[in-house]
């Protein structure tokens, strides 16, 4: 359990991500009925309700192929909700999760200043939300990449995507950690060792069946992997000084 003086309040509390971050540190998690990010006035009011010096901005559109159909309802959530929190926080410090989804996937191991390049709609809506979020002060975008924790939700899964994404249980902690770095602003990579998706589900549900993204029913990026060097370093740099 992390320890801290600092009132966190974090949207998308009921998520795989969110679900995991209340465990592991004392916030106030509003459900999305208090707490629709979609509705402008409900953001003042819960920024105004638990007065927080953090914002952990975890809630979101994610079904990746229910966006192409439902780009209305996608927009909404992540292009207007962060839009309506992040305005709402009023310059507290807010972090953006962001998604190693905001590049093409063509060449792997991207640093915070490669070129995004979405390949789909979810993914052109989360980097929206990032070009809106680096224009207020106080803010970090953490792209990252993790998976609901417990067996894998498909019958199969691709041998041939590479990712850098582990499970959200193992992904909070350096989520919260980077969170409570109030210098620490921008863009920042958190991720963990570039594996396929397949090889992933494998941890979890060895008898996972093999399939490809050529077989995808929406354009997916082949290689996510995140350069998380930039995180690694402050994380050592962290450690040298505490002891
Ligand atoms: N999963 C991934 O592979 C991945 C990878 C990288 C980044 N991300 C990003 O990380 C964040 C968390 O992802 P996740 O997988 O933990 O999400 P998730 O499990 O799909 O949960 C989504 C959360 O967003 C909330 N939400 C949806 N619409 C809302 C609204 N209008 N107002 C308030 N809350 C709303 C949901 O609340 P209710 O369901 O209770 O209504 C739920 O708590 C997202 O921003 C996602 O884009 C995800």
């Amino acid at each position: 359990m992390f320890k801290t003086k600092k009132i966190i309040l974090i949207t998308g509390g009921s998520g795989a991500l969110g679900s995991n971050i209340r465990k592991l540190v004392k916030c106030h998690a509003p459900d999305s009925k208090e707490l629709d990010i979609t509705d402008y006035k409900k953001c003042v009011n819960a920024v105004g309700k638990y007065n927080p010096d953090i914002v952990i901005h975890c809630a979101g559109w994610t079904d990746v192929l229910a966006a192409e159909k439902e780009k209305t309802k996608c927009w909404s959530v992540n292009v207007s909700g962060t839009e309506n929190m992040v305005r709402a926080s009023k310059g507290k410090r807010f972090i953006y999760i962001s998604t190693h989804y905001v590049f093409d996937g063509m060449t792997g191991n991207y640093k915070e200043d490669d070129v995004p390049n979405p390949v789909n709609f979810y993914s052109l809506t989360k980097l929206i939300g990032e070009a809106i979020v680096v224009q207020y002060q106080n803010t970090l975008i953490i792209r990252t990449g993790f998976k609901k924790d417990g067996s894998w939700e498909y019958e199969k899964a691709f041998v041939d995507q590479w990712t850098c994404s582990d499970f959200s249980s193992e992904r909070a902690p350096d989520i919260i950690k980077a969170s409570l770095m109030t210098t620490l602003k921008g863009v920042i990579h958190i991720s963990g060792k570039r594996k396929t998706i397949y090889d992933l589900a494998r941890r979890t549900s060895p008898n996972v069946g093999k399939i490809s993204i050529e077989s995808a029913r929406v354009k997916l990026p082949r290689d996510v992997s995140l350069n998380s060097s930039k995180w690694k370093k402050l994380l050592s740099k962290q450690s040298r000084v505490k002891k």
